[in-house]
């Protein structure tokens, strides 16, 4: 599902110079697999996950998505692999002039789905994530939780095979968190893969599960569930 071989990158700093985001990291998730990710600020979690949704591609080694061997796909190629895979940012990205139920619906209405499937399953996500009474309200008028709830909502209408969600708790209180991984943790059951990076130690002890510990750009632990 996901494998990453020696996968290195390097961001390119001013006045020339570089520095390496991650380096020699290799480790694979299998099809369904559900795994935090770990470390400290800096650590490199968020470049690696803008590599698993294609936002930044690896300067060195091998990364592999849905079977797919990203460094040989060519530019074109992206796009469809892109709407495969789910993405959960720390600060929601809901677009403010759009009603909630609208910005669900927007991954679906760029696929081209017809209107009474987009209805039909933006309705069965709003009910899934409990805001079903809050379709027409613009985010800005809802909660915290109900943003990052809406924001789940909208990267998985679509039904993506991996879902990777980066802080997607971290400007939530102790309840609301919970309540959002315990969502993305049922979406896992159905046969999702999920990864989450999280700075959080009691969500990760709370929900067990493989976690892949990241320092200087380095996977430094990969335990899995209990370890
Ligand atoms: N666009 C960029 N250009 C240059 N360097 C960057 C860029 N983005 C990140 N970095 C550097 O790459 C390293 C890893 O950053 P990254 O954002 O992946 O860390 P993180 O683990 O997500 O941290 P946090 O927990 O604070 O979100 C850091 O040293 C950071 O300064
Ligand atoms: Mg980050």
């Amino acid at each position: 599902m996901v494998r990453f071989d020696g996968v290195g990158l390097r961001y390119d700093a001013p006045g020339g110079r570089s520095a390496w985001g991650l380096l020699g990291l290799s480790f694979a998730l299998a099809p369904g697999e559900f795994a935090w990710l770990l470390g400290p600020s800096g650590a490199g979690k968020s470049t690696l996950l803008r590599l698993m949704q294609l936002s930044l591609r690896a300067t060195e080694g091998r990364v592999e998505l849905l079977g797919e061997d990203v460094s040989r796909l060519r530019r074109h190629a992206l796009p469809a692999l892109r709407r495969r895979i789910g993405v959960v940012f720390q600060d929601d990205r809901l677009l403010p002039h759009l009603s909630a139920r609208e910005n669900v619906a927007l991954p679906l209405r760029i696929q081209g789905v017809t209107e009474a499937r987009v209805a039909a399953d933006v309705e069965e996500m709003l009910r899934w994530v409990g805001l079903d009474h809050r379709g027409e309200d613009p985010p800005d008028i809802l909660s915290g939780g109900e943003r990052q709830r809406l924001a789940i909502a909208r990267a998985i209408v679509a039904r993506p095979a991996l879902l990777v969600a980066d802080e997607p708790t971290a400007n939530l209180d102790e309840a609301q968190a919970r309540r959002v991984i315990a969502l993305l943790r049922e979406l896992h059951r159905m046969g999702t893969t999920v990864v989450v990076a999280t700075h959080s130690e009691t969500l990760p002890a709370a929900y067990p599960a493989r976690a892949l510990l990241l320092e200087s750009g380095r996977l430094v632990a990969d335990e899995a569930a209990g370890a």
